[in-house]
């Protein structure tokens, strides 16, 4: 029950005595239990306001109250209580300052900071939030690695960029005529059958060499380059290719292929066994044979299929024992498609047959990094999946 300033019954020494002790228990009791600003200028006001604190209600119950003949003690005992009251008052102010100045913040559990000293640590504390420490490593962000195929892309042209040959590239959507016939594929000849061709659809209206198509190999980039330079050439051209097939183990739809062309004067069969020698060796190591093994393409002639011999049975046809698989037990593995571009092609591009001669090949990439990296399904390279990818890093 908070305090309440009583009427008088009388107005004795004794009743007056009495009931100022009541009244100053009741302000220390209260001044005690003072904890914050606001609960102090609560307790001021309770006490010492004007208009309807404790202390004027004193007045008007005890003093104007008070008979005449004890007017003279009763004011006097009145003066004393408010002159004592509003010595608490301001002594409990002083308290709370006091009280705050010392009061310490216990800013973590086992960490405890003077409030004076509060401001101070928690600046510090924000100031080593933002340091910078130069000297702890970095975050490292995976950057990924090469695909196996890029990979073994860029290993193909290494080698013939080290036997001086350039880099030329061509469009994946081609016309029949750079694809076809330009190569001496003439409309309706069944070497077209051999490249299961995906054309674009809605081409009918247009002459047959503009249709457009997905190339299946990359040799109408030997056209191109041979259309806008002159003898000598030496490129290889790396690409994507399409064909119309079902994707299995040895199948994609999509696949690469690296191409090379070397016209000059006085170019010989010589020159392509030797360079393909040397690019297989290059590629698997110098104790792979190379082996030519007569082939027809329409754009060589002659042409041949070179097989290196396998790289698994070192060219014995049987491993552990065991008929070797990767070579179906012959010691070779066919690899890539080559010839001496036929003198019939020359005649597409205005160079002139008497005077030039020159060889092509033409590589599947997929195959090469199969071979190398024994890898046992061409679609591991589309699937994306980073288990398989990161083992080439
Ligand atoms: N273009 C052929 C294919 O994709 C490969 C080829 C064979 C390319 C012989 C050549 C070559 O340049 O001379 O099957």
């Amino acid at each position: 029950m908070p305090y309440t300033v009583p009427k008088l019954t009388d107005f004795s020494a004794a009743t007056l005595d009495g009931a100022a002790r009541e009244l100053l228990s009741a302000v220390d009791q209260e001044s005690a239990a003072i904890d914050s600003e606001n609960d102090w200028k609560i307790f001021r006001d309770r006490w010492v306001a004007r208009k309807n604190g404790l202390l004027t209600q004193v007045n008007e119950l005890w003093l104007k109250a008070a008979p005449a003949p004890n007017k003279r003690d009763v004011g006097r005992e009145v003066n004393l209580l408010r002159s004592v009251v509003e010595q608490r008052v301001e002594l409990a102010h002083k308290r709370l300052l006091f009280k705050k100045a010392t009061a310490s913040v216990i800013v973590h559990p086992g960490i405890e900071v003077p409030a004076a000293e509060f401001e101070e640590y928690a600046k510090r504390v924000a100031l080593t939030a933002q340091r910078l420490d130069i000297t702890l490593p970095g975050i490292r962000r995976p950057i990924g690695v090469e695909h196996p195929v890029i990979k073994t892309m860029n290993e193909i042209i290494g080698v013939f960029r080290n036997l001086g040959y350039s880099v030329e590239e061509g469009p994946e959507i081609e016309t029949d005529y750079y694809n076809f016939e330009a190569l001496n594929f003439p409309p309706n000849h069944p070497a077209r059958d051999t490249q299961d061709t995906l054309f674009i659809a809605g081409q009918e209206s247009k002459p047959l060499r503009d249709r457009l198509l997905l190339r299946t190999h990359t040799s109408p980039v030997q056209i191109r380059t041979m259309q806008k330079m002159q003898p000598p050439v030496r490129v290889v051209c790396p690409g994507k290719v399409h064909r119309n097939d079902a994707p299995d183990a040895t199948h994609s739809p999509i696949f690469h292929q690296v191409e090379g062309l070397a016209v000059d004067t006085n170019i010989t069969f010589c020159d392509l066994k030797g360079t393909l020698d040397h690019a297989m060796k290059a590629l698997f190591g110098s104790s792979v044979k190379t082996r030519f093994y007569p082939s027809f393409f329409p754009f060589t002639e002659p042409s041949a299929d070179v097989q290196i011999s396998c790289i698994f049975c070192d060219g014995k046809g049987v491993r552990d024992g065991a008929p070797c698989r990767n070579c179906k037990a012959s010691g070779w593995i066919e690899l890539l498609g080559c010839g001496m571009v036929d003198p019939n092609v020359y005649g597409f591009v205005d160079y002139d047959p008497a005077k030039v001669s020159g060889f092509a090949f033409g590589m599947g990439v997929e195959r090469i990094a199969i071979l190398k990296y024994g890898v046992d399904d061409i679609q591991l390279f589309f699937q994306g999946d980073v288990r398989f990818l990161e083992q080439f890093g």
